[in-house]
């Protein structure tokens, strides 16, 4: 099952790709066409999001469907951010990749006759998503690109985060710098002609989130400091229906999809009536932030900490059918949904924005692309449509694997970098309190003023020095990389520092676009700014400048740009 594993990379190599969910695996199994791929992840192969993806993934693949009408739902869900090029990209080039996948060996759900088994989710008004195992559909793409990996020829490097990314004198891409987590001394450099970001999302960011423990926004802070542009992402998405744990609930929560409200369940409130209806045609069907937002006026409405998912008259043997991993999941947790409404609340699922890309997945660094969670090639606007996120990591992948087949670049050497001052890693729960506090689905000014002067009171001071043991890495190339500062000893130490610090990257450019989109659109939800003002259709683009970072407004004239930290 597991593809050959290195336990230390190669020193140099064609192309890079971080990540192993659908869009890293789909990006190297396809790149491989064109020269030496390195697939890095930093934890086990199938450790990242895809794996636990529960509805399906999204496309005109029933005959009475088309892609136009996949391309409304997408521009709906968005409210006028959306790229309409790269929705349409999406959604015509969608049923193909997908037919591709299944030729690949991914496994989804038919119907007696034999067709595909397709399903509805929020914003969707027809049935296009795919599904597999029932409620299983990323646990099976997982397993069948696993299975492809193993005979691909593309080399595997576990559990290892990558720090940096290299570049050459001309601001090239030319590798990346990653740390071992097995008992290795320093950072090792590898050195590549292109590097793919797949590293998936940011949800760690807050305390309670959709996203596994190694979605720490890892590629955006590394794209931030090399130089590279991210937009959207103050529209982080938060999922309607999350398993309620209670107030102190910490880290990934168990998910009820949204294909089970497809399916018939009823929203209801602590009286037992459903507050959705009359709020949107769709009803509990709605896109997905009018009905977390329906979810928490309900909740501030009635002073209660939850609303309920009533399913219980699908009956035991279609729970246990279509829905067996989240049946599993409630009776773990002592709720049987057979028996009894499911408590549910929102929570973070989901980065809208990214690493702005093209459609070729290019982002603004010459030869750094990005697929997947982590990039923002403008399909989701302020909100993404339910299950089009498999569907864009499967297709932009495929795009990258054939620009870079179409023209490898040949970046020169690297030049010395200079890694940033990190963290402490207990800064990491300050910074999820913080988040979670004043950066969640409901944000104001008020709030999102504490929150940056949190993350700024916590930033690293400015580069005076580069502390530790400069000028040793464990290169296995002259590349000049020095040691991080980090404040804890040893490999693992050192790579929760890093993630900390990632996150305070993450979350300072999300409060950084919050605080100045003054309206309210899609996931951005200002109860100061109620509704959405269309001198804010445009996008927010985050850059690095200096030690800090600017939110620079692409759009209406009207709006000024001004320096954020
Ligand atoms: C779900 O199954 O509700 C999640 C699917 C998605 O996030 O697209």
């Amino acid at each position: 099952m597991i593809p050959r594993v290195l336990t230390s990379p190669t020193p140099d190599t064609d192309i890079i790709v971080i990540g192993s969910g659908i869009a890293g695996l789909v990006a190297a199994l396809r790149c491989r066409a064109h020269g030496r791929v390195l697939l890095i992840t930093k934890a086990l192969l199938d450790a990242g999001s895809t794996r636990w993806a529960q509805g399906g993934i999204a496309a005109a693949l029933d005959p009475a469907d088309t892609p136009a009408e996949h391309r409304a739902d997408t521009l709906t869900a968005g409210v006028g951010l959306c790229d309409e090029s790269a929705v349409e990209t999406l959604v015509t080039e969608g049923p193909g990749a997908v037919r591709r996948l299944i030729a690949l060996g991914a496994a989804f759900d038919t119907t007696p006759a034999g067709a595909l088994a397709l399903t509805r989710e929020g914003g969707h008004h027809r049935h296009r998503i795919a599904h597999a195992g029932g409620d299983a559909t990323g646990a099976e793409i997982s397993r069948a690109l696993l299975e492809a990996l193993k005979d691909s020829g593309v080399e595997v490097v576990e559990h290892a985060l990558v720090l940096d990314l290299l570049l050459d004198a001309r601001g090239r891409a030319a590798g990346v710098t990653l740390r071992l987590m097995a008992d290795a001394p320093a950072p090792v450099a590898v050195r590549a002609r292109a590097v793919v970001l797949a590293t998936g999302g940011l949800g760690q960011v807050f305390q309670a989130t959709t996203n596994p423990e190694v979605s720490t926004g890892d590629g955006v802070a590394l794209a931030l400091r090399a130089g590279a542009e991210a937009a959207d992402l103050e529209f982080v998405q938060f999922h309607p229906t999350v398993l309620w744990l209670g107030p102190d609930a910490r880290g990934r929560q168990p998910l009820i999809s949204e294909a089970v409200r497809g399916e018939g369940a009823h929203l209801v409130d602590h009286d037992g009536a459903r507050f959705m209806t009359g709020r949107h045609e769709l009803g509990e069907l709605a896109p997905r932030d009018i009905v977390a937002k329906g979810i928490m006026t309900r909740m501030r409405e009635t002073g209660t900490s939850h609303m309920l998912l009533d399913a219980r008259h699908f009956g035991a043997a279609m729970w246990e059918r279509r829905f067996p991993t989240i049946l599993a999941a409630c009776r773990f947790h002592g709720i049987d949904p057979v028996t009894e409404p499911i408590p549910v609340v929102p929570a973070a699922h989901y980065a809208s924005g990214g690493v702005r890309t093209d459609l070729d997945g290019r982002t603004s660094v010459p030869g750094l692309f990005a697929c997947g969670e982590v990039a923002c090639t403008g399909v989701h606007g302020a909100n993404r449509l339910a299950s089009n996120s498999l569907l864009e990591g499967l297709v932009f992948a495929e795009r990258i694997a054939a620009a870079l087949g179409d023209h490898l670049p040949e970046p020169g050497p690297p030049v010395p970098t200079r890694p940033p001052r990190l963290l402490p890693a207990t800064a990491r729960a300050t910074i999820q309190a913080t988040m979670t506090a004043h950066v969640g689905v409901l944000r104001n000014a008020d709030g999102l003023n504490t929150a940056e002067q949190t993350l700024a009171d916590l930033a690293p001071r400015p580069h005076g020095r580069v502390a530790g043991d400069a000028g040793s890495p464990r290169a296995a190339v002259e590349v000049p990389v020095a040691p991080a500062g980090g404040a804890e000893e040893g490999a693992a130490g050192d790579v929760a520092a890093w993630e900390a610090t990632n996150l305070h990257t993450v979350a300072t450019a999300i409060v950084a676009a919050a605080r100045r989109r003054a309206e309210t659109r899609g996931s951005h939800w200002r109860d100061d700014y109620p509704d959405a003002d269309d001198a804010w259709r445009g996008h927010l683009v985050v850059r690095r400048a200096g030690d800090g970072l600017t939110a620079d407004f692409e759009g209406h004239a009207s709006i000024r740009d001004e320096e954020t930290r």
